[in-house]
């Protein structure tokens, strides 16, 4: 099975289909209670980036919210097959994980197993230019919850800010907490170079533990950049010299506006550019280790 760039693929429970006639119950724990997980791969030229790091995250938001055990080998094999039997190599896989399918009732059913859904979709590098030049942001409260270190289904907080910034032509909204800190964004994480000094929140339910963050903040230590993981508040956020967000479908995306005023100089600035140049060197590194999955045969599930 090949499908067409615009079509997406699916995976429930184990079986593979078009997305526009996979159905799930509508007493999923996903769509009545928002209980569930998630994670976003990105696929390049067949090949699964940060996979492993994507797989201990996706455990740890299991285990933070007790969900039902999953076979997280047959899933994997699962995400190889459907997304070879979509036919992309650039592509991006979501991956869900919910409490299963019960009556409606808050506290956890009884022995029921979870529900898995895979989707793959043609993700065309749509963003290369703006990693040039820079992009704006908006700043837009925190309405999020106090555990923003598990990848939640729960996305309500970040999709009224990413409506924001959209209605401001705006990629991301930078997102400010009641008492002044300055978090992360909508869907990617935060850095600021202030100093010469790279900043960015702490791990700390605050914040999601944003893989592309983890990978910038080596490859920073790599180049001898110094970094403080300290919390910017609201009144710093606008003197800093640069200003940058990282996440797996964006990568190092330099921002050069900030609620319609020029970052530093409104340029992407020194440091956001060597490690954005770091990270793709990274990333083509990467590729030689990782086998492309394309080889790989539906027929396997
Ligand atoms: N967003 N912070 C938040 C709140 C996120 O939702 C994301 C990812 C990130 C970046 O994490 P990573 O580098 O692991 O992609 C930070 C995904 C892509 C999404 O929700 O679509």
């Amino acid at each position: 099975m090949s499908i067409p760039p615009g079509k997406i693929l699916a995976c429930v429970n184990g079986v593979i289909g078009p997305a526009e006639h996979a159905t799930v119950s509508v007493l999923d724990r996903g769509h009545v209670f928002g209980d569930g997980i998630y994670e976003v791969v990105r696929v390049d030229k067949g090949r699964l980036h940060g996979m492993d790091r994507h797989w201990r995250r996706l455990d740890r938001s299991l285990r933070a919210l007790q969900m039902p055990a999953v076979d997280l080998n047959l899933l994997r094999s699962q995400v190889e097959a459907t997304l070879a039997a979509s036919g992309h190599t650039d592509a991006t896989i979501y991956l869900q994980v919910t409490r299963g399918t019960a009556p409606r009732a808050h506290a956890f059913p009884a022995d029921t197993p979870a529900n898995t859904l895979i989707l793959v979709q043609h993700f065309p590098d749509d963003k290369a230019h703006l990693r040039e030049k820079g992009a704006g942001v908006i700043t837009h409260p925190d309405l999020r919850w106090a555990r923003c270190d598990i990848k939640s289904i729960n996305l309500l907080g970040s999709v009224l800010a990413a409506e924001a910034a959209k209605r401001a032509g705006c990629v991301e909204a930078v997102l400010i907490r009641e008492d002044g800190v300055v978090t992360e964004c909508a869907h990617s994480s935060l850095f600021a170079v202030v100093d010469g000094v790279l900043r960015t929140h702490p791990l700390d339910p605050r914040i999601l533990p944003g893989i592309t963050r983890e990978i910038v903040l080596e490859l920073a230590a790599d180049l001898g950049i110094p970094c403080r993981q300290k919390a910017l508040r609201s009144d710093e956020l606008r003197g800093v010299d640069e200003l940058f967000l990282t996440s797996t479908t964006s990568r190092v995306l330099p921002l050069v506006e900030l609620d319609g005023k020029p970052v530093g100089n409104g340029k992407p600035g020194p440091v956001t550019c060597s490690l954005r140049d770091a990270f793709t060197a990274w990333e083509k590194a990467d590729a030689l280790k990782t086998p492309s999955s394309n080889a790989l045969n539906a027929g396997e599930l």
